[in-house]
């Protein structure tokens, strides 16, 4: 492989809704040398998310893409796909990014669509699973980083991390505790992910 090629193998997208901060951890993760890899564009699909923010700091090329402008779920997956192939993307990274996918965009990148949940997968897939793991009274939770597939937090597991559930937790600080985790573990789980695709 040469390098022009390597280099372009490791061109991500970075998919927000919200506040970023697993965005930040993948920049400083690239800043530092812990994560050998580009960040070519961000798609929110909120205008107000304030990890766009993050990105315009780091100088990354960034893009809204409002759902809300499109007619169908699989319309607005095409715009996102799009936008992604013209950046020349070659691994999209979900990061706090609350939309579903459909097929339309599974299949147009085929185990190269990384999510980070914040819980053991399969336990507490979906919404709230920081309360969902203390009302199952767990003693153990944490992070989990997964290929996307066309069901809801079930694809093939990248990399796991646990977290101790401590006497007296809320949803806030287990998902606190967690969330420290989860800006580690994405990273690695992003190094690991592109090494398989360039060997
Ligand atoms: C993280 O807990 C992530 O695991 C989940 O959504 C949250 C996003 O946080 N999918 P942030 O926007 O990266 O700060």
């Amino acid at each position: 492989m040469t390098d022009r090629t390597a280099r372009r193998s490791r061109r991500l997208g970075v998919l927000i809704s919200g506040r970023g901060s697993n965005l930040q951890a993948i920049i400083d993760a690239i800043a530092d040398g812990r994560l050998n890899a580009t960040i070519a564009i961000v798609i929110s699909n909120r205008a107000d998310a304030p990890g766009l923010e993050r990105a315009r700091a780091a100088g990354i090329p960034t893009q809204v893409i409002d759902h809300r402008s499109f007619k169908s779920r699989e319309d607005y997956d095409r715009a996102l796909v799009a936008e992604l192939r013209a950046h020349s993307v070659v691994v999209v990274c979900l990061a706090g990014f609350m939309r579903l996918l459909s097929p339309v965009f599974v299949e147009a990148y085929p185990d190269r669509i990384l999510n980070i949940h914040p819980s053991l997968l399969p336990d507490f897939p979906g919404l709230h699973p920081q309360q969902q793991a203390l009302d199952a009274g767990v003693a153990l939770s944490g992070a989990t980083v997964h290929i996307v597939n066309e069901d809801l937090d079930a694809g093939p597991i990248v990399l796991q991390r646990t977290v101790p559930v401590l006497p007296g937790d809320t949803a806030e600080t287990l998902a606190a505790r967690i969330l420290v985790e989860e800006h580690k573990l994405y990273p690695e789980a992003i190094q690991r992910t592109l090494d398989e695709i360039a060997d």
